[in-house]
């Protein structure tokens, strides 16, 4: 089982960014790869999918669900099968589980729900060679929930931020689970890296000097690329939007480099790749 959980509470250092672009390039890999959205903004789920087209989410796989159809007496309905919320992606071998506003419950439940959130995922996970696990922007019961049902961490930092923000209390929150080896910490990777400014170099510089995450920092960084922040309007990754621009095919190279160096921490090798592969119309 593969499971890796991308996380940082500190919001917008590009968490879902790398959890839909790393899941494209791993499936671009030739690896089958699912993609959980464990965030009520449900970002990564709309980076892939028109919001319109999902009818049912994680949400109804974990949260409680209520029959309002009798006034006055609501009646527990029973949880859905994590099965029922997989949808294909336009990208071969990539699937969804997509997230909703209602996921924001979460916090809310008897704490059992951590157990339901991690077995749904173990459920899937046999089924495919790697699961993708895009969490929310603070250290609440969601984000227990999705780094106690991975095996790897991830962590972005992103270069504009000069002092580490928050990443002390990440780690203490992830030291429990690496000190009883139920999770690695697979690396760091800098995203929002620009080579023109001090602020990232005097970012990337603090990041190297860090006892923990110096030592498994990524070689590849993410630039600032607006076309990443286009590409979720399009509903796509990186490596499905046309490459005819230099800022697309700068971004996909560094995502199809970020996925190699994943590739080989997970001991797993690199297959061939060509274009990236369209899912076949049925
Ligand atoms: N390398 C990049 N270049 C340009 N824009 C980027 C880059 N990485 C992320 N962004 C943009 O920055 C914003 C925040 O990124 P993203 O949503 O990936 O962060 P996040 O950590 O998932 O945020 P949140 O904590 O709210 O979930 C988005 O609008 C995204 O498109
Ligand atoms: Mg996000």
């Amino acid at each position: 089982m593969r499971v890796i959980a991308v996380a940082n509470q500190k919001g917008g250092v590009g968490k879902t960014t790398i959890a839909v672009n790393l899941a494209a390039g791993l499936a671009n890999a030739k690896y089958s790869v699912c993609l959980v959205d464990c965030d009520p903004q449900a970002n990564a789920s709309t980076s892939l999918y028109n919001r319109e087209e999902i009818k049912t989410t994680l949400t109804e796989v974990v949260c409680t669900r209520w029959d309002h159809s009798i006034p006055g007496r609501p009646s527990k309905l029973p949880f859905l099968s994590i099965h029922d919320a997989i949808y294909e992606t336009e990208m071969d071998r990539l699937d969804l589980i997509p997230s909703s506003l209602g996921l924001a419950q979460f916090d809310r439940e008897p704490a059992t729900v951590i157990d339901r959130m991690v077995e749904a995922i173990h459920e899937i996970a046999p089924d495919y060679d790697v699961v993708i696990i895009d969490t929310p922007p603070n250290l609440g019961l969601l984000f227990t929930a999705a780094l106690k049902s991975a095996n790897h961490v991830l962590v972005p930092i992103a270069a504009q931020y000069l002092p580490l923000e928050g990443v002390g209390d990440l780690l203490l929150s992830l030291e429990e689970l690496l000190a009883r080896k139920k999770l690695t910490f697979l690396g760091s990777v800098i995203n929002q890296f620009d080579v023109r400014t001090t602020l990232s170099k005097e970012a990337l510089m603090k990041v190297k000097k860090d006892n923990v995450l110096g030592p498994c920092l990524f070689a590849t960084m993410v630039s600032t690329n607006t076309k990443l922040a286009e590409a979720p309007a399009f509903h796509v990754p990186i490596n499905l939007m046309d490459p005819v621009t230099p800022g697309v095919t700068r971004a996909m190279q560094q995502f199809e480099e970020l996925t190699f160096e994943v590739l080989d921490r997970l001991h797993l090798p690199q297959l061939k790749t060509e274009a990236p592969l369209l899912r076949e119309v049925k």
